[in-house]
């Protein structure tokens, strides 16, 4: 089934036009992530103010790979895929390719779009030789979870967050 559907399906590198739509999306997977997990950090108004710009500046970047999913048929864009290269000399290795940004939209989903979009990404890294693929996701985001493990990926570094008043009255607890 999945491969009838692949001609319906075009992945393509995003142009200006498409930004709008991109940044529409970026903000779904903003709220998808807060349902997900409502302890997760909002976007400040600033960088939601900064998104258009920030994809554009993109889109420009070398070390950059904005991928979008366009039904050929509606010509309507319904996913979205970022991914840069990081470097970080103080590390081995110093440079990885992070996934930052994948959405499908939800009537969309199941149709192998995450995945070829991932392929594309992919593609770019190789294409600078880079071999660690990293990401992040939000504990809780179910489906996210499902498609990385699926796809090879395992958690090496948790990121936690608190209440700095709970941490000290607990500290309390244990110093009393
Ligand atoms: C995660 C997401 C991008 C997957 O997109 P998709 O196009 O449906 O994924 P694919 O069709 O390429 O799925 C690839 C495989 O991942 C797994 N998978 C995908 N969605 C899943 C789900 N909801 N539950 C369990 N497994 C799932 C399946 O194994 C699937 O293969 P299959 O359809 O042959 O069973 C999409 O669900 C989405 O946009 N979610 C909200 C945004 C999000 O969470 N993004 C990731 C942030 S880190």
């Amino acid at each position: 089934m999945k491969h009838l559907m692949d001609d319906r399906f075009t992945i393509r590198d995003a142009i200006v036009k498409d930004i709008d739509h991109v940044v529409g999306m970026r903000l779904r997977l903003q709220e998808h992530l807060l349902v997900s997990n409502p302890n997760v950090w909002q976007m400040s108004k600033k960088s939601v103010s900064c998104l258009s710009a920030f994809y554009k500046g993109a889109l420009k970047d070398a070390r950059s790979r904005l991928v979008v999913a366009e039904d050929n048929e509606s010509g309507r864009i319904v996913g979205m895929g970022f991914g840069r290269i990081m470097e970080h000399e103080e590390h081995v290795p110093s440079r990885s390719g992070k996934i930052d940004d994948i959405w499908v939209e939800p009537s969309y989903r199941h149709k192998g779009l995450c995945q070829r979009m991932i392929s594309e990404l992919l593609t770019f890294f190789g294409s600078s030789k880079i071999d660690t693929i990293i990401l992040n996701y939000v504990v809780g985001n179910l489906e996210a979870e499902a498609v990385w493990q699926r796809l090879g990926f395992s958690s090496v570094l948790i990121t936690s967050t608190a209440k700095r008043s709970d941490v000290e009255s607990r500290c309390r607890q244990k110093s009393t």
